[in-house]
């Protein structure tokens, strides 16, 4: 079904930049570019310099970034690790495969972790703290910084939603011992289809992760030096990601107005809460990966956009420890609870348009003077 206003436009998408990719595709073919080539040391360092670190591998999923981060950070059996329930199951989902216990933790008014909870769930076994910048906002990182400095525990960031939001003017990516993007197609810099790198500081865990993507081989003596994985950014998704990169800022821009619209057009209606919370804390630039509001009756707003041909997501319908076979135990998270019966996110990419935005507030408004 093709939708008035659809959720992202990955067509359009691509025409607007088809000269550049096409050229960056067919060299990789002509040139034979396939893996581990100039392209992706290419994009590692222009990756690495845009967050502000010092290096940056490339890796086949946002996944990997997060499950080979904690790896080369030394997390594993008997290890806590400290994180929110209200994200994508794979950030848990690599803290277990790590042979590592997730600790949950609610989230706060903005959907991000909540930060005074924070330490009352550290424990003598708590290795990690891994924060997650939801829909392209990052998370308080003054507090938590000072909360893991004061306990001598590591950060890692999933920065997977948040590549070029900013807190305190540093890029998400750039906080913790390693930070960890997605590059899924309709991520805030997409590839053409999966892939992923994770950011860092620290050359222990920058090499680590190096042997780790490639079944842990030291490619310069062909020495293995762990058990590794098949899990290295091919060079072609790279070669696109490089061209893409150039564009990411004033996409980002493109974001920024159109959730200002949003912002807008959405004002005021009774019991529909925005995310428009940078307007009271200048220390945050928000990307807005995605554009998520708060409502009642969530279920029918969300069927009645649908019969007006407006395509919507919602992030994450089911807390995800009620997910039985994921063994995560119970929990009581009220706010998390809340978020997956009232969240839901409108339309937005680099292609959503103003009219887009107007057709979309006027049927949410409408559906609620209508109650
Ligand atoms: C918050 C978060 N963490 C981790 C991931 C995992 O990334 P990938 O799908 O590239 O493995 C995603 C992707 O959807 C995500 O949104």
């Amino acid at each position: 079904m093709a939708y008035r206003v659809p959720f992202v436009n990955a067509p359009l998408h691509y025409q607007r930049i088809k000269p550049e990719i096409d050229a960056a595709v067919l060299e990789c073919f002509t040139k034979g570019d396939l893996i581990q080539r100039s392209q992706l040391a290419s994009f590692e360092k222009n990756l690495a310099e845009f967050v502000g670190v010092k290096y940056a591998v490339g890796l086949n999923s946002g996944y990997h970034a997060l499950a080979l981060s904690l790896l080369a950070a030394g997390v594993g059996p008997g290890h806590e690790v400290i994180t929110v329930a209200h994200t994508f199951v794979a950030t848990v989902s690599a803290i277990v495969h790590a042979g590592a216990t997730p600790v949950l933790v609610d989230v706060g008014m903005d959907r991000n972790m909540d930060m005074n909870l924070v330490e009352k769930a550290i424990t003598a076994r708590t290795k990690c703290i891994l924060p997650v910048h939801l829909d392209g906002r990052l998370c308080d990182m003054e507090r938590l910084a000072s909360i893991a400095s004061k306990h001598n525990i590591l950060i890692i960031e999933d920065a997977a939603q948040s590549l070029g939001a900013k807190f305190n003017g540093r890029v998400a990516g750039s906080f913790g011992s390693a930070g960890c993007f997605s590059f899924y197609p309709f991520k805030m810099l997409g590839c053409a289809g999966d892939g992923g790198a994770v950011t860092t500081d620290d050359p222990c865990i920058a090499r680590a992760v190096r042997l780790l993507r490639w079944n842990g081989e030291d490619r310069e003596t062909g020495e293995y030096h762990y058990h590794g994985y098949t899990a290295l950014l091919d060079n072609i998704q790279a070669a696109i990601l490089d061209v893409k990169l150039k564009h990411l800022p004033k996409w980002i821009e493109h974001r920024r107005h159109i959730a200002a619209l949003y912002h807008k057009a959405l004002a005021g209606i009774p019991g529909v809460e925005l995310p428009d919370w940078e307007k009271d804390d200048k220390r945050y630039y928000d990307g807005f990966q995605n554009y998520v509001i708060r409502v009642p009756k969530r279920d029918t707003l969300r069927a009645s956009l649908k019969e007006n041909s407006v395509e919507t997501l919602v992030s994450w319908p089911k807390p995800m420890w009620q997910h039985l076979a994921l063994r995560l135990g119970e929990h009581n998270l009220p706010v998390t609870e809340a978020l997956c019966r009232e969240v839901i996110s409108l339309p937005m990419s680099a292609e959503t348009t103003e009219e887009h935005v107007q057709i979309t507030a006027d049927l949410i408004r409408r559906f609620y003077s209508a109650r």
